[in-house]
């Protein structure tokens, strides 16, 4: 496979669950599909001592655990490509291991799965030995800093060493098949176009939900919360692809210029608007699927009185000339009734009703799930057979997984590849992420200033009653309280 590009892959935080669980299996994939160069060489960088031996047979474990398909023979070859470094990101001697190692007439890739708290040092380690050359490439794992300052700090501290052009900011959500679909559905056809804006559509809502709690992630999660987790990225991120105008090519800027005016359009928050839209909650013991699970303060490194949110559920406005009046709610949550994601856009309601009116009806409704199905349904009423003239609601449904049995990348595996090809347009630019990270910041603020204890919810629910009390203020429900 030489047509394709080498490289040299270095990968701190080597031990961690990320690159044990996501992307070792992501990079084993492409490896097994022939998508990556076989002469490419995968450094993991950790602090423990590991023979390459070793390291290999934890990472299988760790892999397997996540992805049953791994086979034992085929990770042995996988496995070739890879050697093991012992090197303190701290210690700045360590790094001259790597200078001596690495091809720096290939490119040179730096994926920083540790906390953001190393960031710098190891942009620092790195320059100290010059390998911030022109081959090299930064990727930095989400959340980059805890704050619109902090982020700042370590941005400008990154860009000392590194181009905007050599980071890719990674927000696994844009590897997704089903949310490049979601672009390649608004803007692979005319259909929806006319429809999309404030004259058609009465309201958008967009759910991750999951049923999993934080696991063994305690430490970094209390530290963290569903705010900085998965609202300041993916889910503004999905917001962005649903709200953009059209880009007029597929290159970076262009498709980034137009998620940044998304994000520069959403109308601030004040501490009014966050007490009264944004709801925050955290889970209590309850039961998902039958089984008992335990309370957010009982899970493993958590402290019995955190009030770190496992669950948030906010209305957004988008100041624009397609969205003004739209409201967008965003919600995501741990230990919920399901794990989903989806986006759910209501069209308006007709002008006059001439049919009898059925409360439990909804039509005029395009659910497009980006997983775990991909699916697009578009709701609307039909006439029930007999001799009255009852409506029911029906609905047209494509599942792209029967529509398209080809092998689907997941999105580690994709945006490996696009790092490896140099390829940014789907990679989080630093401006996008300051206007994210700022229009959070009064949420972040004002449950500090007030000290804004968590609504409790029950595990396997969809939530705090508040978050239904915040779309029925609207005269609005979520989507799954109305099936
Ligand atoms: C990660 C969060 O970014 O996304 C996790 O840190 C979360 O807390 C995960 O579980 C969800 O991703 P996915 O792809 O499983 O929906």
């Amino acid at each position: 496979m030489n047509d394709l590009q080498n490289f040299d892959l270095v990968l701190f935080g080597a031990t961690g669950d990320l690159v044990t669980r996501k992307l070792l299996p992501a990079l084993y994939n492409a490896f097994t599909h022939n998508t990556i160069n076989k002469d490419a060489r995968i450094f993991a960088i950790g602090r423990r001592d590991f023979s390459k031996e070793d390291y290999c047979k934890f990472a299988l474990t760790k892999a397997i655990e996540a992805k049953e398909s791994i086979q034992k023979d085929n990770w042995d070859k996988f496995c070739n490509l890879i050697n093991y470094l012992k090197i303190d990101a701290n210690t700045p001697d360590d790094f001259s291991k790597l200078q001596e190692i690495l091809n720096q007439d290939i490119t040179n890739i730096y994926y920083l799965s540790t906390y953001p708290s190393l960031f710098k040092p190891i942009c620092q380690n790195l320059a100290n030995v010059k390998l911030n050359h022109r081959n090299s490439r930064i990727v930095l794992e989400k959340p980059l800093g805890h704050n619109l300052s902090t982020s700042n700090d370590i941005n400008d501290f990154i860009a000392k060493f590194f181009q905007e052009e050599q980071i890719y900011r990674i927000d696994h959500y844009l590897g997704k098949e089903s949310v490049q679909n979601l672009m390649a559905i608004r803007f692979g056809n005319t259909l929806f176009e006319a429809l999309w804006r404030r004259q058609w559509i009465s309201s958008i809502q967009i759910t991750i939900a999951e049923s999993l709690g934080v696991g063994s992630r305690g430490d970094f999660y209390d530290k963290t919360g569903a705010l900085r987790d998965m609202l300041q990225n993916h889910l503004l991120q999905l917001l962005c692809i649903v709200a953009m105008e059209p880009p007029f090519s597929l290159e970076p800027d262009t498709v980034r210029n137009e998620k940044l005016k998304v994000l520069q359009s959403l109308k601030p928050l004040t501490e009014e608007t966050v007490i009264n839209n944004v709801i925050r909650g955290q889970y209590k013991a309850g039961t998902i699927e039958g089984k008992e699970v335990k309370g957010y303060t009982e899970e493993e490194n958590i402290p019995l009185n955190s009030k770190t949110e496992t669950y948030v559920a906010l209305k957004a406005e988008i100041q624009n000339w397609r969205w003004a009046g739209v409201p967008f709610y965003l919600r995501t949550g741990k230990r919920l009734q399901d794990q989903l994601a989806e986006i759910v856009i209501q069209f308006k309601d007709i002008p006059c009703k001439i049919f009898p009116f059925n409360a439990n009806n909804f039509a005029n409704r395009l659910i497009i799930k980006l997983q775990p199905d991909e699916t697009v349904q578009l709701y609307f009423l039909a006439k029930q057979p007999g001799d009255t003239n009852d409506l029911k609601p029906v609905y047209l449904d494509l599942d792209f997984h029967k529509m398209f049995t080809t092998r689907r990348t997941e999105g580690y595996e994709r945006l490996l590849l696009d790092v490896i090809r140099g390829k940014l347009t789907l990679f989080v630019r630093r401006d996008e992420q300051e206007a994210a990270w700022k229009w959070v910041e009064p949420i972040l603020n004002t449950w500090d200033k007030l000290n804004f204890a968590p609504k409790l919810y029950t595990a396997g629910t969809w939530g705090p009653a508040a978050a239904s009390a915040l779309l029925a203020r609207d005269n609005d429900s979520w989507h799954e309280e109305l099936m």
